[in-house]
Order: C-alpha cells, then sequence, then structure tokens
C-alpha cells in the first residue's frame, strides 16, 4: 500500500528543480496533486503551465494558476509526473488514471522529464501493474485480439471514459522484457492512441519519497 507520506515528499523535493522563467509540465495523479497543492511555493519562477489532465487543470486553477496549451507555451523546460511503474531503467508504466495519451504528448515535448514516486513503485521488470492502452472506441475488440496474440489479457476499463473521448484497454499479464520494442509494437496497431509503457522517452530522473526523506537518481 502506497504511502502518502513518500508521495508527498517526492512532490515536495521536485519543487527544487524549478527554475526561474520555467515553462513547466504538470502531470496527472495522487502524487502530482501533492505537488500542484505546493505549487505556490514557486509560484514566482513559472512562466507558464501546460497540464496533461483536466483533473490536474481544475486543480491548478483552483490554486490560482493559468493553464496554456502546449501549442502556446511552447517546450517545457520541465515536466514532472508520476508513474505506476518504473524501473531503474527510467522506463515506466503509465496511465493508471487514464490520462497517457496527453502526458506522454508532454512528455516528447519536454526538455526534461522527473518522474516523482513512492518506493512501491519501483520494480526490476514493467508488466506487474496493468498496461493502459487508450484506444478508438470502434477498434477495442480487434484492438484486443492484437493484444491477445501478445500474450496479454486486456480488460476494457468500465465506465471510463478518457480526455480525449476514447476507451482503455487495461492489459493484464504482459512481461515487458524490451520496453522500447513493445512501446511501438503496440502504438503500430491501428486504432491504438497510444500505451502507457514510457521507454522511448525515459525520465532523466526519478525522485522517490521515503518515509522521512528522498532518493534522487539521474539518467546521465
Ligand atoms: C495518470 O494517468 C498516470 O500516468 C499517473 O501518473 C500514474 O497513474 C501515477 O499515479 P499516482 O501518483 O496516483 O500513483
Amino acid at each position: 500500500m502506497a504511502d502518502t507520506n513518500e508521495k508527498r515528499h517526492a512532490a515536495i523535493k521536485s519543487l527544487e528543480y524549478i527554475e526561474d522563467d520555467c515553462v513547466l509540465g504538470v502531470g496527472t495523479g495522487s502524487t502530482v496533486n501533492f505537488l500542484i497543492s505546493e505549487l505556490h511555493q514557486v509560484r514566482h519562477k513559472i512562466k507558464s503551465i501546460a497540464s496533461s489532465s483536466e483533473a490536474s487543470t481544475k486543480l491548478l486553477s483552483d490554486e490560482g494558476f493559468m493553464v496554456e496549451d502546449l501549442s502556446s507555451t511552447g517546450s517545457p523546460d520541465l515536466y514532472i509526473d508520476g508513474a505506476d511503474e518504473i524501473t531503474k531503467n527510467f522506463h515506466m508504466i503509465k496511465g493508471g488514471g487514464g490520462a497517457l495519451t496527453r502526458e506522454k504528448i508532454i512528455a516528447h515535448a519536454s526538455k526534461k522529464f522527473i518522474c516523482i514516486v513512492d518506493n512501491s513503485k519501483i520494480v526490476d521488470v514493467l508488466g506487474k501493474f496493468p498496461l493502459p492502452i487508450e484506444v478508438i472506441p470502434m477498434a477495442k475488440s480487434m484492438v484486443s485480439r492484437e493484444i491477445a496474440k501478445l500474450g496479454g489479457q486486456p480488460e476494457l476499463r468500465h465506465d471510463f471514459q478518457t480526455d480525449n473521448g476514447n476507451l482503455i484497454l487495461d492489459v493484464h499479464n504482459l512481461k515487458i522484457i524490451d520496453p522500447p520494442s513493445l512501446e511501438k509494437e503496440i502504438n503500430n496497431i491501428p486504432g491504438v492512441v497510444t500505451n502507457g509503457i514510457f521507454a522511448l522517452r525515459p525520465a532523466n530522473e526519478i525522485i522517490i519519497g521515503n518515509a522521512e526523506t528522498t532518493e534522487v537518481i539521474s539518467n546521465t
């Protein structure tokens, strides 16, 4: 069971990476929510903000920040987001909250990606957490069959629609030995918007929150 203190510590540590005149990308999820609630501490350093979900946009607006479209902000200097799993090779599974597509777009656009996690998210091999895939509604059965051929067991996320109006398949029992190849292979299935493997654009740093402190791992 993830410890909320660990998430909070990781989020607060990431504030140190926000420099003057920062164009900031903000992710989605319970760890990022701690970041959003503390972001006022560095308000004077933030030039503009792009958000990866309607949920984060709402929280940011409640904190008095104006969120801009990524096309207006240009490339963020820094993207801060959580993960459902991350390896010490900086590869991740994301999308537990269903925001994977916008997260991947902002991650790709950003100069630096810091992943903030509690200790429970660190794994040796990705795949215990079911892999989310965003699909165009009419393709859900076809994509499910293709995923089954890869050895996964897809399950439609019930009563859920993404911010882009699409569906999520959560894929169980995939052993993700080569994350960059599988990321590409799944993204090549027609009807897939994107999948939750983040390996082609890995994180640059991981901030792991512990009970009392934090650990930073850099991808140098
Ligand atoms: C949202 O779609 C996800 O990618 C989140 O970043 C991920 O699920 C981590 O969420 P928590 O911070 O709530 O664990």
